[in-house]
């Protein structure tokens, strides 16, 4: 306690002697920040994230050897139906892994954008529609969705089974895996998914073998989220002027960023309200708004959360469920989660961090670019569906726009990952 309030009275006298600092520099800065405008700034600062929170519903989440076991899987393209796709096609490092496409192309089509999977550690929800409520959770969908991996649980937890490298490190890691040798008791392909002979095979097994096929499967799962956990961005040339802001002497700010950007940052936490929405030191509150985003001629507008949240909680892998490792099930979000209307059309707000690698945008790729995106905010069309909560026109004029932009782009920066982990084991 003593040492959080130390630590505020610290940063609240690193504000002061930087207003201070600032305003010293005169009229030949691009910019004043005003105190609160600085405590906004420090709160976007990746010097703000707070250490990675546990995830006690994840036992295996911080052990390196789930990590090493999952980053083998993630590259793995012999885990879906044709042998050629893994979650790599679509989440490339390099594209701060996302695939450059308008919506992931897998087996299928998917029928959304593929979002960055850098930082969702800290996310309470996953996906567009906030469908899943944990990184292990959310990575037991690919593999049965059609359109990714279009495989099936029984066909995966076989496979690792029979694949004397996998089967090692697995049962080091979860003890030893069931016997699924017996095709009577455990079919070739058998998961609750819409093909109807795969999902008969499934409610043909028991109760008993059904569970220690899941468990096995969450288990798969929970080591993938043990090697996203290592994806995190790193510094941008925004967080290094925060600090040198921070720092209380004004000057070491200057030439970090430019003039146009450094307006852009104002117009940002200020008349352009984008952080009531893209707050913290991720640029996003994690939570669902309807931003009026148009849909592609033809295309019905998405429902977006208000269906994301019958989907989470009837999944059996939820926080609540059986396969969840916290005895405890502190499932404070899923418990209480918010369900009103004004969720119809909602998208969980994405990150800003990396854009420049993640184009197109929008949760089905409607906008190839950050200044069309931009230009719908100022415009703030009516909603297909719902309610468009940022309604208020901007009204920013074009080189406004164009400086916002220049900000956004400030924001890019290497991943805080070791090399190791950005490709293929
Ligand atoms: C065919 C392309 C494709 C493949 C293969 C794929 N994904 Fe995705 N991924 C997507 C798309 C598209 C979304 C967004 C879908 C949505 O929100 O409805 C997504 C979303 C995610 C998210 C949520 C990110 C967030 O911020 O909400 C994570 C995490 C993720 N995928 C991990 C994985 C893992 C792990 C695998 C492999 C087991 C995988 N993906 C395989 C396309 C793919
Ligand atoms: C009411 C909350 C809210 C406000 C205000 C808001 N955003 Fe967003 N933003 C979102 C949500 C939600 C999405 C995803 C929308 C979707 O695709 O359905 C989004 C998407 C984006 C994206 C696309 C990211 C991607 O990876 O697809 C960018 C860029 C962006 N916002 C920038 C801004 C800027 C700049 C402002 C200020 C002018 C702003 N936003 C204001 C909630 C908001």
């Amino acid at each position: 306690m003593t040492q959080v309030k130390r630590k505020t009275s610290i940063a609240i006298a690193a504000i002061f002697l930087a207003t201070l600092a600032w305003q010293q520099l005169g009229p030949r800065s691009p910019a004043r920040w005003t105190e609160l405008d600085l405590m906004v700034l420090q709160r976007l600062s990746l010097d703000s994230l707070p250490p990675l929170p546990t995830d006690p519903t994840n036992a295996v989440a911080d052990d390196p050897r789930a990590a090493r076991l999952g980053h083998q899987f993630f590259f793995d393209t012999r885990l879906s139906a044709n042998g050629a796709v893994s979650c790599a096609t679509c989440h490339q490092p390099e594209r701060r892994f996302t695939d450059g496409l308008a919506k992931g192309r897998g087996i299928g089509l998917s029928g959304r954008n593929t979002r960055s999977i850098v930082g969702t550690a800290y996310s309470p929800w996953l996906y567009w529609d906030g469908r899943r409520d944990s990184q292990w959770a959310q990575a037991l969908s690919p593999v049965e969705d059609p359109a990714e991996h279009g495989a099936n649980r029984m066909q995966f937890v076989r496979f690792i089974a029979n694949d004397p490298d996998y089967r090692s490190q697995y049962e080091v890691i979860f003890g030893p895996l069931p016997d699924f040798s017996d095709r009577t008791r455990f079919p070739d392909a058998a998961a609750p998914i819409a093909n109807s002979e795969v999902s008969a095979a499934w409610l043909g097994m028991t109760d008993e073998d059904r569970k220690s096929v899941n468990r096995t499967y969450a288990n798969i799962g929970k080591a993938i989220a043990a090697y996203e956990r290592l994806i995190m961005p790193g510094p941008s040339r925004f967080d290094v002027y925060v600090r040198a802001l921070l720092s209380g002497n004004g000057k070491t700010a200057q030439g970090i960023l430019t003039k146009d950007e450094i307006l852009g940052l104002q117009l940002f936490i200020n008349e352009a309200r984008c952080t009531e929405c893209h707050n913290g030191p991720l640029l996003t509150n994690n939570e669902f708004h309807n931003t009026g985003i148009l849909s592609f001629p033809g295309e019905l507008p998405d429902r977006g959360r208000i269906d994301g949240i019958k989907k989470v909680l009837s999944d059996p892998f939820n926080c609540l469920g059986d396969y969840s490792d916290d005895p405890e099930k502190r499932c404070a979000e899923l418990t209480y989660v918010r369900t009103g209307v004004e969720l119809i059309g909602a998208s969980r707000t994405p990150s800003l961090r990396n854009l420049g690698g993640t184009a197109p945008y929008s949760h089905k790729g409607q906008n190839e670019t950050i200044a069309g995106l931009l230009d719908l905010y100022n415009r703030a069309p009516l909603a297909m569906i719902g309610h468009n909560e940022a309604e208020q026109k901007l009204n920013l004029s074009r080189r406004e726009l164009k400086q916002l932009e220049a900000f956004l782009n400030a924001l890019d920066a290497p991943l805080a990952t070791s090399e190791e982990w950005l490709s293929a084991p």
